[in-house]
């Protein structure tokens, strides 16, 4: 049988299904591209010179490294000329990306973290790209940078297309358009993204949890007595030994949810909490709770599911809670208490 290739994939959910526009397909396609370009330069790291700091700040006050300018650069340049998109926003740039007078605008706008988990870029851990596309809104003031930061603000739900990119020892694309959540693996020689699963789901129980330990002082109650249930193990109230696993990288730590189920945690703690959390809801949350409820797993806050928060404005953070059902429903239940 011929080989499914994310082209063919897409042409498939347009033309047969009618899921995604003519548009959307082109934008996926593009993205994909630009996801190769950056899989190339992390692929030569030292070599290339692409590893170490920037020596700058982003709007978020966190120190960037040479990969987050350059991902960021790549899939802003990949995105303007082709009249899909009416504006882009990203973790690395404060205010949203206008396209170019000189370029057609489209129904579309795509918001990104352009290198996510920085920390393990020179580690040669697995890092990744998060991407989520929403539809303009009719109407919407885009004159200036300022003016377009309101269309953006619309809650998960709204969201027609979101995926992210791994980048491990294989380069991955993992996708949903709302219809189910489909794995394709970047073919090094061809250059182009092969179908390699579809219908992912991800376990409703777990024996596998992923939290950064280190923060366990700042956590709330819920939280607190969830993971010390899960490290009585058999003999404590859920029956049954827990293993950890924390990468650091979101697209890593959910890639393994996605891939054998597990909860992944970054709740609210005592540190992050005048900021609403650690992860930002646009682009990282939202685009992952999206593709975590798409493969049958469930995302929230501990108090409110993710993808029905209405944002108020573009670098919102929140808490997460994503993976298993069973799991994910479990603590949040204990936030209730
Ligand atoms: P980014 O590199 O885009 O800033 O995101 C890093 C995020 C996320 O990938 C990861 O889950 C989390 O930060 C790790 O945080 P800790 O270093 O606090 O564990
Ligand atoms: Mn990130
Ligand atoms: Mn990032």
């Amino acid at each position: 049988m011929a080989l499914r290739t994310l082209a063919r994939y897409l042409t498939e959910e347009q033309r047969d299904k009618g899921v995604i526009t003519t548009d959307l397909k082109f934008l996926i396609e593009i993205v994909s591209r630009a996801c190769q370009s950056i899989s190339v330069a992390i692929g030569k790291g030292g070599l290339a010179g692409v590893l170490g700091e920037a020596g700058s700040d982003n709007v978020q006050g966190e120190a960037q490294k040479k990969l987050d300018v350059l991902s960021n650069d790549i899939l802003l340049d990949a995105n303007e000329w082709g009249g899909h998109l009416a504006a882009m926003a990203s973790e690395e740039m404060d205010l949203p990306h206008l396209v170019p007078h000189r370029f057609p605008k489209g129904e579309y706008l795509l918001t990104f973290d352009p290198l996510d988990g920085s920390s393990n870029i020179d580690v040669n851990v697995s890092i990744g790209t998060i991407f989520s596309v929403l539809k303009c809104p009719e109407g919407a003031d885009l004159s200036t940078p300022e003016a377009a930061e309101a269309a953006f603000l619309q809650p998960g739900t709204a969201q027609v297309a979101a995926g992210y990119a791994v980048y491990g020892p294989t380069t991955t694309l993992i996708l949903t358009v709302g219809d189910g959540v489909a794995v394709f693996t970047l073919d090094r020689e061809l250059g182009i993204f092969i179908l390699t699963q579809e219908k992912v789901q991800i376990p409703a129980d777990t024996k596998e949890f992923a939290i950064n330990m280190a923060n366990q002082r700042f956590w709330e109650a819920p939280v607190q007595r969830y993971v010390g249930e899960m490290q009585a193990g058999k003999e404590g109230p859920l029956g049954k030994d827990y293993n950890m696993r924390w990468v650091g990288s979101m697209v890593a730590d959910v890639h393994r949810i996605m891939t054998r189920g597990g909860i992944f945690m970054y709740p609210l703690d005592s540190k992050t909490k005048d900021q609403g959390g650690k992860l930002r809801l646009m682009y990282e949350a939202n685009p992952m709770a999206f593709l975590v409820e798409q493969a049958g797993g469930a995302a929230t806050t501990g108090r409110q599911r993710i993808l029905d928060i209405q944002p108020d404005k573009l670098h919102q953070r929140v808490p997460v809670i994503l993976g298993s059902r069973n799991e994910v429903e479990r603590v949040t239940a204990y936030h209730g208490i």
